[in-house]
């Protein structure tokens, strides 16, 4: 069960006593996202493979360490990189990097993810902040991370003041419902069909299970999806993981402009 705060502590124990340090937001960066931790100076940075009991990021465009520093005069904790449930990674696992930030007092968590569109009135290389979810998974966080209802997850009320700054900044931010699938592999046309039909707008891998953890543990949770490719069967293309990164790495000043703004709601 979860009795991980033996687990937490060491890892906790460990950061800190090489790093003094206090942060008060999370930064979970996804797919082709991680390059923003680059841009924090004097950052202190901890590959996870130097932390105890800290599951390792096995997918390439994941660096897998943290980074601390500031960026908008906010003391952040980023995760450069994230652990999936595909990778054979327990949801405690999946969750540790969160329930090991609020260990250390961080009080929101800006999650971020790539993910394929699935309303055809949204293109790629837009964005999206997140206000529902549902899982296509069975797998669900058992207690004490089951005390929240997917609507209360997320902060609508961020939610709705980042958009005014993004519109404010030019940057397209729609509102949607993110459908969390395990993967790895793309959802069939059929999936997708059925995804599109109970209302999801985003469908990613990944993000819904930190989200839980984090608002369950009393966080603040703004999400932001970054749609990198028309679902499976809403174009003509065959997705790859190399059109999501392409995407991702032509909209990294949108992104980084859209992550600043956010920071300045916490
Ligand atoms: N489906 C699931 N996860 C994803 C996708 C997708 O189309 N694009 C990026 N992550």
């Amino acid at each position: 069960m979860y009795s991980l705060s033996a687990e937490l502590d060491e890892a906790y124990n460990v950061i800190t006593n090489r790093y003094n340090v206090a942060p008060d937001i999370a930064l979970t960066l996804g797919s082709g996202l991680g390059f923003l931790a680059d841009e924090i100076h004097q950052a202190h940075v901890i590959p996870y493979a130097e932390i105890p009991n800290f599951p390792q990021s096995t997918v390439e465009g994941h660096a897998g360490r943290l980074v601390f520093g500031d960026l908008e005069g906010k003391s952040l904790v980023i995760a450069q990189g994230r652990q999936h449930h595909y990778e054979g990674y327990s949801l405690d696992e999946v969750t540790f990097a969160t329930r090991l930030f609020h260990r250390m007092g961080v009080d929101s968590l800006l999650v971020t993810n790539a993910a394929g569109c699935a309303n055809p009135k949204f293109t790629p290389g837009e964005f999206m902040t997140i206000t529902n979810h549902f899982p296509m998974v069975q797998t669900m966080l058992p207690p004490p991370y089951d005390n929240v209802a997917s609507e209360n997850v997320w902060n609508t009320s961020l939610a709705v003041q980042l958009r005014n700054l993004a519109a404010d900044e030019n940057v397209v931010l729609r509102e949607g419902t993110y459908a969390w699938v395990t993967g790895p592999s793309y959802e069939t046309k059929a999936e997708v069909q059925y995804i599109r039909n109970r209302g999801g707008d985003a469908i990613g891998m990944s993000t819904v299970p930190e989200a839980v953890a984090a608002a369950s543990l009393g966080l603040d949770v703004l999400g932001i999806s970054c749609f990198t490719n028309y679902a499976t069967g809403l174009s003509d293309t065959t997705l790859s993981h190399e059109e999501v990164s392409a995407t991702a790495e032509s909209v990294k000043h949108n992104f980084a402009v859209l992550v600043r703004v956010a920071l300045t709601l916490f």
